[in-house]
């Protein structure tokens, strides 16, 4: 074992909490996960992952296997821990108020728990003040510690940061946070807790700006007569601008980026900051939603003021990006509530999205040809790459008019329109 070896407990196994802790026991401590939903416990007891997150579940079981990880829904398993992550859901309402219930509900049973020097560490995404409130109520030292974790990726980010934050008011506490991470290569920023928060609302409302702002383009390209791709690269080559979050699509979302930027929004409100350019960002992202509404009208009817009342329309994708099986605040369903609303009837295919699954008003079937087959019109939302490889002559042949929205930009125009589809795409 490590010198270094902390015990640790972590409170929430959702994707972040159960990441953190299994990536943990990878770096050699001993650590404890806590959830109230026992069913979820007793799955993972058994190794199995409730969520889909490469290399997650390889790593829950190894270290299952050697001991260091285990799973409780008793609180009183965290007796020991010289550090407490809490990963506890920090939903944000439509106002962009936090709904701090369920972090408020674990700080409260916590305070009986733990030791007294006890590190408590805020992993989940929380107004800035939260930390020092959470220090006060617990009279323990507390630090602000963000998650920077892709889904899809969040195994391979924890272990390979691209900064370590930590928020704390006594260095002896943000020692023990570095010492967790000993281990990995990052830099880390040493900060008080209001700028760690801060610094992670603004990071994701800044990703959210950057796509917003490509997003635009594509409209303006298309009235200027310019092409949004080539548009776009020439903003990459910047190294000032960064290559990151400039394809264009039907506009940003999951349970990210929807909800921080809310919440940045309310938090700029109440200090009386006008934060407009965010607001914009926001409204372009809603405005998006409907441009390509307003595509597939155009694309399908001949006109844009021509009705899609009972046309039937095949959705590609439905998750809120390619890789995950999330569709929460996905765009691919805000665009598909909006076609509804136009009258169209909805059929969906997404190789992350279970036939069963609940996504009204669209109807999930588990194979592509069921989508096109007597469709008036395809729509690809999401960007899973295996979209590109589908048999295009043949949905070209079960479509009624075969004719195709691709709102990522992803498929190759030459050889979509080869096999038969009238193609359409953002930003030309
Ligand atoms: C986001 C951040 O990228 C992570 O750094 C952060 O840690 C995480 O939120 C979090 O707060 O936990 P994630 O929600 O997994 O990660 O999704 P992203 O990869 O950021 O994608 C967000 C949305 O933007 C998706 O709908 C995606 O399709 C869209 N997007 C992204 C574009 O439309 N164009 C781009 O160029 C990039």
């Amino acid at each position: 074992h490590r010198e270094d070896r902390l015990t640790v407990g972590v409170v929430g196994t959702g994707y972040v909490g159960l990441t953190s802790a299994a990536c943990l026991a990878h770096l050699g401590h001993r650590v404890t996960g806590v959830d109230i939903d026992a069913d979820k416990v007793a799955l993972l007891r058994r190794g199995e992952v409730p969520i889909a997150e490469p290399g997650l579940g390889e790593l829950v079981n190894a270290r299952l296997a050697d001991g260091s990880l285990s799973f409780t829904t008793d609180l009183a398993g965290l007796a020991t821990a010289e550090v407490v992550l809490l990963c506890v859901p920090t939903p944000v309402h439509s106002d962009g108020t936090t709904d701090l219930r369920a972090f408020d509900a674990a700080v409260e049973t916590l305070s009986d728990v733990l030791d007294r020097d006890c590190v408590v560490v805020i992993k989940s995404t929380v107004p800035v003040g939260t930390t020092e409130r959470t220090a006060r109520a617990l009279g323990r030292a507390t630090v602000s510690n963000p998650e920077f974790l892709r889904e899809g990726h969040a195994v391979h980010d924890f272990l390979n940061p691209d900064r370590i934050v930590i928020g704390a008011t006594e260095a002896t506490a943000a020692d023990r946070v570095a010492a967790l991470y000993e281990g990995v290569s990052a830099p880390v920023l040493r900060t008080e807790p209001a700028s760690s928060e801060l610094g992670k609302y603004a990071s994701n409302a800044f990703l959210a700006l950057k796509v917003s702002y490509v997003n635009v383009l594509t409209e303006l390209s298309e009235r200027l007569g310019a092409e949004v791709i080539d548009v776009a690269e020439t903003m990459r080559l910047d190294p000032r601008i960064g290559t990151a979050f400039l394809s264009p699509g039907p506009g940003w979302g999951g349970s990210c980026l929807p909800k921080d930027t809310r919440a940045l929004l309310h938090a700029a409100k109440q200090a009386g900051v006008d934060f407009a350019v965010l607001a914009d960002a926001m409204a372009a992202n809603r405005r998006q939603h409907e441009r390509v509404v307003e595509k597939v009208r155009e694309a399908v009817t001949g006109s844009p003021d021509g009705s899609l009342a009972g046309l039937r329309l095949g959705l590609l994708g439905l998750t809120f990006k390619a890789g995950t099986d999330d569709v929460r605040e996905s765009p691919a369903l805000a665009v598909a509530a909006l076609l509804a609303e136009a009258g169209a009837v909805l059929t969906g295919y997404d190789p992350g999205v279970d036939r069963t699954a609940d996504v009204r008003p669209v109807h999930v079937v588990d194979d592509p040809t069921l989508v096109a087959k007597d469709s008036a019109g395809l729509v690809l939302l999401t960007e899973w790459p295996q979209f590109r490889a589908l048999d295009w002559a043949q949905l070209a042949e079960l479509a009624d008019r075969p004719t195709v929205v691709d709102a990522r930009n992803l498929l190759e125009a030459e050889a979509v329109t080869r096999a038969g589809f009238a193609y359409h795409r953002l930003g030309r």
